[in-house]
């Protein structure tokens, strides 16, 4: 039971395991739009990986696919599969047992997700409850457990707190605590301290990561921020226009970048605090995932981009370092990220 996450055997184990989550092809059209085009991820048990690209580049909407909660008038092809079971093609009872007790999702607005004029405890019992066939004594006794697990200094007396009694980070805990009262194996946790300060954000992300560990977890984390992923994603994954365009070790994505989209995100992100005068965002507009450009989808605002990158859509396709990328200049660019 010595092991820590730092046990270089335990790295090389999860290499080889069977994925938890396996997204193959994924492609999501709503009103005859094509939003989300071949995505595709794998996360295995306990890993911590990263979803990171600007607003409207698929992040919320792969999210939701992965729990089979994307709008009735979606259309899907390619699959998604937990352990096994097809999340797109499942039936909604199957999906309703799967979500909450084998994957949680937690979203940017902790208040917006919770009942106002419920008990915060109340509705932890509910969703312990509509899982299992236990006791209200025992499923409250529960609640508090995972209420003290999520750092809540009193969580008896939380139990009988309303929302507006409670601070931001205390609903973003409460809602963490909810999401793994039936101990999924994966967690979606689409910009969960978004709406946090920048210091509640380091606690909640110190809480994720102590949580996975403790439990463990498997976590998705979707963000566009560099920062909050390279404190607590081994890998991560960056979409760009409806499409996965990079997959990467975060050490890696952060020294030297393998598809310029990557490097451009790098470096216009927080983590590059030496480099202050290099901020400032990406040029051009992000562009519209139902109109893609032809060719490779970043070639417009692409500093790299030739000829052939403006006919030729890339695949996304083994890396020189490491990972997959989605270039078709990967091999004979150096990139840069931030200094380590
Ligand atoms: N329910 C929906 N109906 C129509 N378009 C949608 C819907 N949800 C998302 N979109 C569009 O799909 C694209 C991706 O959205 P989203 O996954 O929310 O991006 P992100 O989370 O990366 O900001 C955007 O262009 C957005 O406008
Ligand atoms: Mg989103």
């Amino acid at each position: 039971m010595a092991t820590t996450s730092l046990d270089p055997g335990e790295g090389a184990a999860a290499e080889t395991a069977p994925a938890l989550l396996e997204v193959d092809d994924l492609s999501v059209s709503i009103g005859g739009n094509r939003l989300l085009s071949e995505v595709s991820l794998s996360i295995r048990s306990g890993e911590l990986v990263g979803l990171v690209g600007e607003s409207g580049s698929g992040k919320t909407l792969t999210g939701l696919s992965l729990l089979g909660l994307l709008p009735a008038n979606a259309s899907v092809r390619g699959s998604v599969r937990f352990d096994g079971v097809d999340m797109l093609r499942a039936d909604g009872e199957r999906l309703r047992r799967i979500r909450g007790s084998e994957i949680s999702m937690i979203f940017q607005e902790p208040r917006a997700s919770l009942h106002p004029s419920r008990p915060v405890g109340k509705q932890i019992v509910d969703v312990i409850r509509a899982h299992e066939t236990v006791r209200v004594a025992d499923a409250r006794s529960r609640a508090v457990d995972m209420l003290g697990l999520a750092g809540l200094p009193n969580p008896r007396r939380t139990m009988d707190a309303y929302v507006h009694e409670l601070s931001g980070g205390m609903c973003q805990r409460v809602l963490i605590a909810m999401a793994l009262a039936c101990g999924p194996r994966l967690l979606v946790a689409d910009e969960p301290t978004t709406a946090l300060d920048v210091t509640i954000q380091a606690q909640v992300i110190s809480l994720l990561r102590r949580l996975a560990r403790e439990l463990d977890l498997a976590v998705l984390l979707i963000t566009h921020n560099l920062g909050v992923v390279s404190a607590l994603c081994s890998r991560v994954v960056t979409m760009y226009c409806g499409q996965v365009v990079n997959d990467d070790d975060a050490e890696q994505l952060l020294s030297a970048p393998q598809h310029p989209y990557a490097s451009a995100l790098v470096r216009a992100s927080d983590v590059n605090l030496d480099q202050p005068d290099e901020r400032g965002g990406i040029t051009g507009a992000p562009a519209d995932p139902a109109r893609p450009p032809a060719g490779c989808r970043f070639h417009p605002r692409c500093p790299h981009a030739e000829d052939r990158c403006t006919e030729r859509m890339p695949a996304l396709e083994p890396a020189p370092r490491g990972g997959r990328t989605r270039c078709l200049r990967s091999s004979e660019l150096a990139l840069p990220g931030v200094e380590a």
